[in-house]
């Protein structure tokens, strides 16, 4: 198979049609570079205990505030997770895996039947690809296809597979449940009022996003990024995989290995978490590595403000000492500004400054 812009990863992939890459489409990586991995800071990684945050006294609660805190603050990232059963909440485990097996049944489908959902612009509310932007990544493509839903405040679902949709519908209700009260969490681990929260970012009408990434087994890992590093645009992210592994995450300028937790999320706070705190808290970097061997599936869920409230720090955390850092514009402005670009580190908080 003559490999180009129009294949899908799956395709090349099932092919198996060549036996090295179409080096000109996909080199990204140098192969010759040694692992960028530290092993040591992999237990390190915080932990959250999302039953602690809602159905615990107020001494456990502001406990894990104050851990939550610190996470965001060192690492922009952690992993969370209902230890403890509590009744209606959370993301039940059969909900998460009815969600993994949705979207693998959505990469198995016709090419065709994915075709007719590939769409131009970011705030498409449906669209399937293959690797971030087209446009603007000729050389530099990722192995990776996608499908992205806006899912809130309009839910926006593919007809096909059957029940797609209804598994989805369950899973963005659920995820942006647990979303809001780690952001509850996370706002009064600033000492800020829940009040001021629902101000700045009008959450009641959140831009809620849906991604599902399929990453088949790469002929060449070692020369390409499954996605490249970059902070997500959001507020928060939660991810869950279907067990193989892939994510890295940056601390402290070195990268480090995620292996979820059994039952957990991987949060990461983006873009918009680091406007609206002005700093205080970073947006994590992080990339996602393709293999030899196995399909990785993630899905993940990205938590944002409303679209067209104009986002800025928030004037509690500005002071004459720490100014803000950012200037204020509307999460549809930068996402439209990252459309144009290519999925490059913290490119567009930068442009913010
Ligand atoms: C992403 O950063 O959007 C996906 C990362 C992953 O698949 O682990
Ligand atoms: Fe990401």
């Amino acid at each position: 198979m003559a490999a180009d812009l129009q294949n899908s990863v799956k395709q090349l992939s099932d092919s198996g049609a060549f036996s090295s890459l179409p080096l000109q489409l996909y080199a990204s990586r140098d192969p010759t570079a040694p692992s960028d991995v530290d092993a040591t800071l992999e237990p390190q990684i915080p932990t959250i205990d999302l039953s602690l945050l809602t159905g615990a006294t107020p001494r456990e609660r502001a406990r894990m505030v104050q851990r939550l805190g610190r996470a965001c603050q060192d690492w922009g990232f952690f992993m969370a997770r209902t230890f403890r059963v509590v009744v209606n909440h959370g993301v039940p485990e059969g909900l998460r895996q009815a969600m993994l097996e949705a979207a693998k049944k959505f990469f198995d489908l016709e090419e065709e039947d994915k075709a007719e959902l590939r769409g131009e612009t970011v705030l498409d509310p449906i669209r399937y690809g293959t690797s971030f932007n087209p446009k603007a990544e000729v050389g530099v493509r990722y192995w990776r296809d996608f499908l992205k839903l806006a899912v809130h405040p309009d839910f926006h679902s593919p007809a096909k597979p059957l029940s797609f949709s209804d598994v989805l519908r369950d899973y963005a209700t659920c995820t942006r449940r647990v979303g809001m009260e780690l952001l509850k969490g996370i706002w009064e681990s600033l000492e800020l009022e829940e009040n001021d929260m629902n101000k700045a970012l009008k959450l009641d009408s959140c831009f809620q996003v849906f991604v599902a990434n399929l990453y088949p087994p790469c002929p060449q890992p070692e020369l390409v990024f499954g996605l490249p590093p970059h902070s997500d645009h959001g507020l928060l992210t939660l991810l869950h995989q279907n067990g193989v592994d892939g994510l890295n995450v940056e601390h402290g300028g070195k990268w480090v290995h995620v292996k979820p937790l059994p039952g957990s999320f991987l949060v990461n706070a983006g873009d918009h978490m680091q406007i609206v705190t002005n700093g205080r808290y970073k947006s994590a970097l992080h990339r996602a590595m393709a293999n030899g061997k196995s399909t990785r599936v993630s899905v993940l869920t990205v938590v944002g403000p409303s679209l067209d409230t104009v986002v800025e720090p928030v004037a509690a955390l500005v002071s004459s000492e720490r100014p803000a850092m950012y200037r204020g514009w509307s999460y549809r402005q930068f996402l439209e500004y990252q459309q144009g670009n290519q999925l490059k580190e913290k490119a567009v908080l930068e442009l913010l400054r």
